[in-house]
């Protein structure tokens, strides 16, 4: 699913709070990136007025609802510190939206939602998607702690199961997410798995889904300069050649991708 309706828009931030531990959800008044952004896609916001800061910093679009656009953020460094410190009334430059976003095969009955982390940012607005059009929903969610699961109550709305790890076992299972994969895939045969969060999670449910004969599509994230494939910082090693994760992605075939695991294997899988 891709649309190339990127606009440059001045964004206002409606509200911006805390949701999680060093997490925030910010919302955006953004009426032009709101009315065409599909799920999975980006936005490259401006950080800082002036030349502070060269670069944008892309963020997934975790919903779009009327003229409002909200990005689930984690501050990791000085961009999105900046981020914490917008409040309501404040505006941004964004480009938006950028990337292809998931497919959902034809006929799809049953999805799986694999979420690592943040990787539950850009899975909101799927899952939501996939709700009205009357495919099941069931989400395998994992973080650190219970206090870092993000995106919980959006979710638990639609899914029809929402199963959890946490490395701590503050929540769910004690464990990686990956450890609920193989069996939920064998328990409800979904036609389709998403999957988004660290690289290593998302090589092993790539694996599962592989071996299951199922479907699997993955969202990359690649450290990007022009986020609309001018620069090449952003390429991924795939089946058929190097692409760019900004434009030909971020979502991509999981069985097209070369994951480090791969190359260290020589192209065994
Ligand atoms: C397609 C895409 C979607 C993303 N969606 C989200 C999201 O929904 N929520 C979220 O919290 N984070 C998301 N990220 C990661 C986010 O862009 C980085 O965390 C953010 O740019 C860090 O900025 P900083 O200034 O705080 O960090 P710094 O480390 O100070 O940034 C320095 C530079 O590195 C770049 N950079 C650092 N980490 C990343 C990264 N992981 N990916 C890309 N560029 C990076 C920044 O753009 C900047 O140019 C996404 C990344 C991509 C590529
Ligand atoms: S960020 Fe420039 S080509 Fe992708």
């Amino acid at each position: 699913m891709s649309a190339d309706r990127r606009v440059v828009e001045e964004v206002v931030v409606e509200a911006n709070e805390r949701v999680a531990t060093g997490v925030g959800l910010v919302a955006l008044r953004a009426p032009r990136i709101a009315q065409s952004v599909l799920p999975g896609q980006f936005v490259h916001l401006r950080i800082a007025e002036g030349t502070a800061f060269i670069l944008r910093r892309p963020f997934s679009v975790h919903r779009a609802h009327g003229e409002t656009i909200e990005v689930l953020y984690q501050v990791v460094g000085t961009g999105t510190r900046w981020l914490s410190s917008r409040e309501p009334g404040d505006a941004m430059d964004a480009i938006g939206p950028l990337g292809t976003g998931w497919s959902v095969p034809d006929g799809a009955a049953h999805a799986l939602l694999v979420a690592g982390g943040l990787g539950a940012a850009p899975l909101g607005m799927l899952a939501e998607d996939l709700a009205a059009r009357g495919v099941a929903v069931t989400v395998a969610q994992g973080a650190p702690t219970a206090e870092r699961l993000v995106a919980r109550d959006l979710f638990e709305r639609v899914a029809r199961t929402v199963a959890t790890a946490t490395d701590d076992g503050s929540a769910g299972v004690r464990g990686f997410v990956t450890a609920l994969v193989p069996g939920l895939i064998e328990e409800i045969r979904p036609d389709v798995v998403y999957a988004c969060g660290p690289e290593p999670m998302m090589c092993a449910v790539a694996a599962a889904a592989r071996d299951a004969g199922v479907a699997c599509q993955v969202s990359l994230e690649r450290l990007m300069a022009c986020g609309v494939g001018a620069c090449l910082s952003c390429t991924v090693t795939t089946r058929s050649g190097l692409k760019r994760a900004c434009a030909d992605g971020p979502v991509f075939d999981a069985a097209d991708v070369v994951w480090a695991q791969d190359e260290v294997e020589g192209l065994k899988r």
